[in-house]
Order: C-alpha cells, then sequence, then structure tokens
C-alpha cells in the first residue's frame, strides 16, 4: 500500500499539523459526538429535567470549546516554533514504517474506545439525572422533605421532573438556568430552609399537570369525612362529612360548574397577590366565555394596578401542595386516632400528643426520644401508650423535618379554609365589585361542598342531601376560621 499522510516540505505545511493540535481535534469530535447523542435524547424524552440540561449545554461543550482551543493553540504554538527556526513538530504518518502504522491503529482502536465509552457514560448520566434518586436522594438531606412527603403521596409514582420542568424545548433555558444555580446552592451549602415557595419559575399547570388531568376529566362530587378529636380530658370526637362539588366542564358527562369552574375551557380568573406567599388577594378578574370582563376588590384596595404583577389562576393556585403535603398535628392526630392507631380512649391523649409534636426539637432522633420519655412520664402504667408513641414518632418524621425547617406551618395549603386562607382569600364576602353589588361567593357554607352530617355518634347516620347549617363543636363562634384554628395548640 502506498498512501502517506505525509507533509509536504516542513516550511509549507500547515500548521495544524502537530500532536498537541490533533488531541484537541479528538477531543472536540468526541465532544461534538457526545452532545449529538445527549440533544437527541433529551430532545426524545417525553419529559426533560434540568440536570441532563446541564450536563448537555454545559458540561460537553465545556469540553468541545476545550478542544476546539487546544486545537488553535497547538497550531500557534507551531508557527512560533517554526519562527524560531525550531523544526516542525509536524505529523507525519508513514504507513510503510510500521511503527507508524502501529501508532495509527492503537489511535484509531482507542478513538473507537473512547467514542463508545462516551455514548455509555452519557446515555447513563441521561437516564440517572431523569430519576427520582438523582432529584431526591443525591442531595438527601436537602430534599429530604419533599421526597418524603412525595413518597406518601397520591402522586408517588410520578418522577419530580414532570411536575417540576415538564415537556418539550421551550423550557429548556430556564430549568437549564435555575437547575445550575441549584447545583451551585447546594454544593456551597447556601440553599434557604425551608426552601422557599411558590416557586418563582414553576412551569404553569397547563403543561404539567394537564398532561394527566384535564379540566374536562372533572365531574361530579367527591364525599370526604373529616374525623376530629377535642382537646379535652375524653377527646371528644366530632365528626363532618361533606360532599365536595368538583365539578366539571364536559356537558355530555355531568352538569357544567362546581369548584372547577376557574379553569373552565373559557373562563379566566386573574389576581394580584401583595404578599410574596401569595396569602393576601385584594384583586380579583373573571373573563368569562363571552369575553365580560368583571372585577372583584376589597374595599381597601386602592392601588393603581398598571405596576402590579396580575397571575393567571391556575390548578397550583388551589392544589399548591398536590405532592408535598406536610400534614398538620392536629390533622395527623386525628387521622391515627380515628384509626385506633392511637387509642382515643386515652385520657389527654389529643393534648399531649399534640403537645409533644409541637415542641422545638434539633434533630429526628433528638424528636423520637423526647417524644418516648415524655409520653411514657405522662402514661407510666399504661400499656397503650407503647403503640401511641410509636405512632407519634411516625407523625414526626413523615411530616416534620428540623434540619431543613419544613414543616406544615412553614408551607401553606390553599385547598381549602381551615388553616389557612386557601379559598377564603377570595371567597371571604369582601370580595365586590366597583359598585359593591356583587360578591364573590362566601358565607354559604353548603356553596362548595354540601354538609351530609355532623356530630358524633348516630349524628352521623342521619344525612341530609340539601346540606344543613353547620354547627360549631363547642357553640357559635365568630369570624374567619384561621382566626382561631392554626392546625397546631
Ligand atoms: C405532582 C407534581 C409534583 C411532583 C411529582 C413533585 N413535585 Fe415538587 N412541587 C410541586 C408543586 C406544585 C410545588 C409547590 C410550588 C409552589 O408552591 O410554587 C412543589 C415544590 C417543591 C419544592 C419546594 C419546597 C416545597 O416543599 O414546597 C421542592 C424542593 C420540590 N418540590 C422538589 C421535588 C422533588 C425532589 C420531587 C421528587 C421526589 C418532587 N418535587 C415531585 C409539584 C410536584
Ligand atoms: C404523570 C401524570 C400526572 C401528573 C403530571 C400530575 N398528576 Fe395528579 N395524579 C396522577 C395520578 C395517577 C393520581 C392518582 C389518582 C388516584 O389516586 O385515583 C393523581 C392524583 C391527583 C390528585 C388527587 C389527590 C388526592 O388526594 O386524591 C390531585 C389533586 C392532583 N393529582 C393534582 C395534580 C396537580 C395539581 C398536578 C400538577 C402540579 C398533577 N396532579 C400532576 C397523575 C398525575
Ligand atoms: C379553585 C381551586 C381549585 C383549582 C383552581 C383546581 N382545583 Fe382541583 N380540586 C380542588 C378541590 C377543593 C378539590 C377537592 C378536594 C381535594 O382534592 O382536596 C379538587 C380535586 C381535584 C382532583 C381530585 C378529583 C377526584 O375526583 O378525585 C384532581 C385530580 C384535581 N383537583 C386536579 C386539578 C387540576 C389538574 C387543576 C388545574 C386544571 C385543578 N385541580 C384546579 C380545587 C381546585
Ligand atoms: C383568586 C381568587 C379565588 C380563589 C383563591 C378561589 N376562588 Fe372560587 N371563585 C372566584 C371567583 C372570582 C368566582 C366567580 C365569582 C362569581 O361569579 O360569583 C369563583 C367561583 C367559585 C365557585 C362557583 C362556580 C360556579 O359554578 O359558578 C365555586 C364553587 C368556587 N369558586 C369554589 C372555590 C374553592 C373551593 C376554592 C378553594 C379551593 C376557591 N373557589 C378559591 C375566585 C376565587
Ligand atoms: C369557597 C368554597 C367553600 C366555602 C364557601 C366553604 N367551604 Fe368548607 N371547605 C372547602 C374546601 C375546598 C375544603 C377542603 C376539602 C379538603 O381538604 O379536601 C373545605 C373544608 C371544610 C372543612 C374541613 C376542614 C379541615 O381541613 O379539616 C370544614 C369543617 C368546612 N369546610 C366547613 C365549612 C363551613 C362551616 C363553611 C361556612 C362558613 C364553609 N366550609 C364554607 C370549601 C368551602
Ligand atoms: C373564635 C374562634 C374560632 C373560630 C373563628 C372558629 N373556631 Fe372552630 N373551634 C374553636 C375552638 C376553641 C374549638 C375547640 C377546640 C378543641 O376543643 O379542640 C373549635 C373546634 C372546632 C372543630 C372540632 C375539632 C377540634 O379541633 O376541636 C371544628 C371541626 C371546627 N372548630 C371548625 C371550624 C371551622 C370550619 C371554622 C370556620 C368556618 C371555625 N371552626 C371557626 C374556635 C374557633
Amino acid at each position: 500500500m502506498n498512501t502517506e499522510i505525509k507533509p509536504p516540505a516542513a516550511n509549507s505545511s500547515s500548521v495544524f499539523r502537530n500532536w498537541i493540535s490533533f488531541i484537541g481535534m479528538v477531543v472536540a469530535i468526541g465532544a461534538l459526538f457526545a452532545f449529538l447523542l445527549l440533544f437527541v435524547l433529551d430532545a426524545l424524552a417525553k419529559f426533560s429535567n434540568p440536570y441532563v440540561s446541564i450536563l448537555t449545554y454545559m458540561g460537553v461543550p465545556g469540553f468541545l470549546i476545550g478542544g476546539i482551543f487546544l486545537f488553535f493553540f497547538g497550531a500557534w504554538r507551531e508557527r512560533r516554533r517554526r519562527a524560531k527556526g525550531i523544526g516542525p513538530m509536524s505529523l507525519q504518518i508513514d504507513l510503510n514504517n510500521p511503527r507508524d502504522r502501529r501508532t495509527l491503529v492503537t489511535f484509531v482502536c482507542g478513538s473507537v474506545v473512547f467514542l463508545m465509552l462516551t455514548a455509555v457514560g452519557s446515555y447513563n448520566a441521561f437516564n440517572f439525572t431523569e430519576s427520582v434518586t438523582f432529584c431526591g436522594e443525591t442531595c438527601h438531606k436537602v430534599m429530604k422533605p419533599e421526597l418524603t412527603t412525595h413518597n406518601h403521596g397520591p402522586h408517588a409514582r410520578v418522577a419530580c421532573v414532570q411536575c417540576h420542568v415538564g415537556n418539550g424545548v421551550s423550557w429548556f433555558v430556564k430549568s437549564k438556568l435555575s437547575g445550575s444555580y441549584q447545583l451551585y446552592a447546594v454544593a456551597f451549602n447556601k440553599y434557604p430552609r425551608p426552601i422557599p415557595t411558590p416557586i418563582s419559575n414553576l412551569r404553569p399547570a397547563r403543561e404539567t399537570c394537564e398532561e394527566c388531568h384535564w379540566p374536562q376529566s372533572f365531574v361530579g362530587n367527591l364525599d370526604r369525612t373529616f374525623n376530629y378529636f377535642q382537646s379535652d380530658v375524653s377527646n371528644s370526637p366530632y365528626s363532618i362529612r361533606l360532599l365536595l362539588k368538583i365539578g366539571g366542564s364536559d356537558p355530555t358527562r355531568g352538569p357544567v360548574g362546581g369548584i372547577h369552574w376557574h379553569n373552565l375551557p373559557g373562563n379566566t380568573v386573574e389576581y394580584i397577590a401583595t404578599d410574596n406567599a401569595r396569602q393576601k388577594i385584594p384583586w380579583v378578574r373573571v373573563t368569562d366565555a363571552s369575553g365580560k370582563v368583571t372585577v372583584f376588590k376589597t374595599r381597601s384596595f386602592t392601588n393603581d394596578i398598571s405596576k402590579m404583577a396580575i397571575r393567571t389562576m391556575d390548578c397550583m393556585d388551589c392544589h399548591n401542595r398536590p405532592s408535598h403535603r406536610y400534614l398538620s398535628p392536629e390533622r395527623a392526630v386525628n387521622q391515627a386516632m380515628a384509626l385506633n392507631k392511637i387509642d382515643p380512649a386515652m385520657p389527654w391523649i389529643k393534648t399531649n400528643a399534640m403537645y409533644v409534636l409541637t415542641r422545638k426539637y434539633a434533630t429526628d432522633d433528638e424528636a423520637s426520644n423526647s417524644i418516648a420519655s415524655l409520653l411514657t412520664a405522662r402514661y407510666p402504667d399504661d400499656a397503650r401508650v407503647k403503640d401511641a408513641i410509636a405512632t407519634v414518632q411516625q407523625i414526626y418524621s413523615d411530616n416534620f423535618f428540623p434540619e431543613m425547617n419544613a414543616s406544615w406551618s412553614s408551607y401553606p395549603d390553599n385547598v381549602g379554609h381551615m388553616i389557612w386562607p386557601g379559598c377564603f382569600r377570595c371567597h371571604d364576602g369582601l370580595h365586590k365589585t366597583e359598585d359593591r353589588k356583587l360578591t364573590i361567593k362566601a358565607n354559604d357554607c353548603n356553596a362548595c361542598h354540601t354538609i351530609l352530617a355532623q356530630g358524633a355518634g348516630a349524628d352521623l347516620d342521619q344525612l341530609a342531601p340539601a346540606g344543613q347549617k353547620f354547627k360549631h363543636p363547642g357553640g357559635d363562634y365568630d369570624g374567619a376560621c384561621t382566626d382561631c384554628h392554626n392546625g397546631g395548640p
């Protein structure tokens, strides 16, 4: 064979023919290959995530640029060497020379292995960053609250990225930037505790939640019973059975309207919040399917709205805890007592369980030990205390995360109105039109749900299909539920 890759006479040969440029070229080609592969994987994946994007758009291009730099650096160095009259460090391969042949074969095999390893490595890195393990466990301490609550929630089998990033190309850039900031924040221990919400650049629900729950999928009512135990010596039970008017938007499947009215196709509800957590909403604008616009606001709100951020209401304005629900101690203890995991016949157990759960602890272990010793001291000769302790410890580790300051009290839950304003941010009777004639529906306890039954024992067998007046345990009250109820003691 007479093929010869041989530079012409030294001074006229290309300055790129040198080993440094050559290595640069190989690195650049490898990086380009990895980039194309990751790009295709990322684009084809149903759901993308920021970490793959970091790898694809920041990590791999780093190697590409490095390779290109070496390529030109080699040429520059070669030119200087020649200018100084040092002989060319040129790349000469003579296939007739056995040594050159061996070098070339080794090099070609090496390159193939290098490219294959790049492919396997890229693919594995891609799969890993897509997984719940990566999102939830890699930065274990930081994400422990979210991972734990996620695993106990209705979305345990939905991957983190399906809600946090979603599908398609348009969110690449945003998620890439915030993703790399997150990595930085974790690496340098700069993250806030608790992690603040609302997440400012969370993708609109239309492109995440509605991939699985589209508005036409809602229909009918949902029957839920809430069980409570009061804070007296006998832990008096009280229950309320509500028929929640979920409602719907598909007239072929049921009546149109109800709780999901806000998201009916054609309806737009917009609002202004005056605090970061979106708990204070003095101004609401509704545009219906016919284009009619109605503005509701509180009497004291006279601000110039042109300077304020207007948000369009979507699923997350009510379901802001679809996956990370931190039960309040009140709800968790009520639930455990209703299921007999904590025996409701133990005197004062509701009050005592709430007390041990709401003391300050620095770590999960400290909480666990204190819960055991405090309850044992309170019920020294009671065999039932063992189960009670185990249950309360479990409630603590599922819902309280002292290292991250995460618990029910750090994250408002906007579904409901008992311990957070929730629905009553707008449905409080204070939001009216300019002429004060129309009010956003409020005060009617059977507007959003029907009170089917309430009380204890036999009361609960008396169902009232049209709903009944609310009987507040312990007598009537004045004011919003949140004035007195906060989920804690
Ligand atoms: C069903 C959708 C969904 C899934 C699945 C999901 N999240 Fe979330 N996540 C949300 C929503 C909605 C919020 C609150 C957004 C807001 O209030 O702005 C949130 C908030 C967060 C927050 C902010 C702190 C907090 O507790 O609210 C972190 C961190 C987080 N999620 C991490 C994760 C991780 C890690 C996973 C997977 C283990 C995951 N998420 C799975 C929907 C989801
Ligand atoms: C990948 C599909 C998927 C996505 C994305 C998704 N969900 Fe779900 N969601 C489910 C499944 C599955 C269930 C469980 C249904 C069941 O239990 O019957 C569920 C249940 C729910 C429930 C009922 C919970 C309960 O306590 O019964 C709510 C509310 C909900 N999702 C809201 C949301 C919101 C809000 C988002 C967007 C942040 C979202 N989902 C995103 C699949 C999804
Ligand atoms: C005005 C507040 C509000 C908005 C906006 C809202 N929901 Fe709901 N949704 C509720 C309430 C209240 C319930 C019933 C109580 C519960 O699940 O805790 C409910 C129930 C659900 C359920 C369970 C239904 C069932 O039959 O089990 C799903 C799923 C759901 N919503 C998803 C969504 C999605 C997706 C969106 C956005 C398109 C959305 N919701 C918008 C308040 C709202
Ligand atoms: C951002 C403000 C806002 C929040 C928060 C809000 N709503 Fe509404 N809601 C409205 C407005 C505005 C209307 C339309 C008022 C009217 O025309 O009387 C409405 C109407 C309704 C209706 C009547 C629908 C129909 O069929 O006519 C129901 C039921 C309802 N909301 C339930 C809820 C529930 C339950 C929650 C909490 C989970 C909630 N809303 C939270 C603003 C809000
Ligand atoms: C704007 C709609 C709306 C109105 C008006 C309304 N509720 Fe509710 N209520 C809800 C929703 C939504 C929930 C939450 C259901 C859930 O958590 O799944 C709820 C939950 C409850 C609960 C259970 C609370 C808990 O978390 O343990 C009680 C009790 C209750 N409502 C009583 C009332 C009473 C009394 C009134 C009248 C003063 C009233 N509601 C008016 C929407 C409404
Ligand atoms: C003025 C204060 C006040 C207001 C306002 C108030 N409550 Fe209560 N509520 C109480 C007190 C005090 C108890 C008795 C607590 C106990 O014994 O555990 C109680 C008990 C309850 C209970 C029985 C379970 C329990 O925790 O003991 C329910 C359910 C309840 N309230 C619902 C509501 C709802 C829903 C609203 C709003 C519509 C509301 N309350 C408004 C003070 C109030």
